[in-house]
């Protein structure tokens, strides 16, 4: 694992938002995975702001995300379709049919899954993949568990899980109980996997993700352990306890 502690957000987003754009000017038609949630927001800043200077063209590039939630509209700002495109896909010259997000308003959740694997499955060389961790250790919504499903699949969120997210609901038992996620055998295929983390919520996590020898499934980002090209980046805080 490569690691990078960075001053600061500004500055783990920029780093993140570098790798990015390099593998996509090295390879136009690179196939990424990318999150949601509070840590990549800098760095969907970051390429936006490199589109518009005109240093990246994200015509040819083909984007997975990890994860979204159960029963939210796509137009409900909570949802993970709201969030891409509000915060990256509005901003950039990616072609709609190229970004591909789980369904979460499927009538029939196990077909849906089952979409989302044929979708992973058009492409036999995915290149990068972007990913925030939870504070529990998981990796898309990969919670916690004696097993880890290897394709996409629907999971109960955990308590923590729905605690950590609930800021960003007007109240916190409006935090959807279940998801559809990536599973770990589709993260794992991409060649390269970016982490990021950020803030003191992440310390503790990230402490056992470095210095954690073993690989567990009650600790989802230690499967990292198991891919050979794996860059962390981190600021400060997330790294104060290393
Ligand atoms: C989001 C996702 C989650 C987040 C994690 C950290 O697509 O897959 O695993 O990366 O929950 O969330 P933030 O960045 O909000 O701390």
């Amino acid at each position: 694992m490569k690691v990078f502690i960075e001053k600061n957000y500004d500055q783990l987003s920029k780093r993140a938002a570098d790798m990015i754009a390099g593998e996509i000017s090295k390879k136009p038609n690179s196939v990424l995975c990318l999150p949601t949630g509070s840590t990549p927001i800098g760095t969907y800043r970051e390429l936006s702001g490199m589109y518009a200077a005109g240093k990246v063209d994200f015509s040819g590039i083909v984007t997975f995300n990890l994860d979204e939630y159960i029963g939210l509209r796509q137009d409900d700002e909570n949802s993970y379709h709201y969030f891409m495109h509000h915060h990256l896909f509005d901003h950039i010259n990616i072609k709609q049919g190229n970004a591909y997000i789980p369904d979460g308003l499927s009538e029939n959740m196990e077909e849906a899954c089952k979409n989302y694997d044929v979708k992973l499955d058009l492409y036999n060389e995915k290149d990068l993949l972007l990913t925030g961790i939870g504070q529990n250790g998981h990796i898309g919504f990969n919670e916690p568990d004696d097993r880890l499903f290897a394709r996409t699949h629907t999971v109960l969120l955990s308590e923590n899980t729905r605690a950590a997210n609930a800021r960003l609901f007007e109240n916190a038992d409006d935090v959807p109980k279940v998801a559809i996620t990536m599973g770990i055998a589709d993260i794992m295929h991409f060649k390269k996997m970016i982490i990021i983390a950020n803030g003191t919520a992440k310390a503790a996590i990230i402490k056992d993700l470095l210095t954690g020898r073993m690989v567990d499934t009650h600790n989802t980002s230690s499967l990292t352990y198991l891919h050979n090209d794996v860059t962390v980046i981190l600021d400060e805080e997330a790294a104060s306890l290393l």
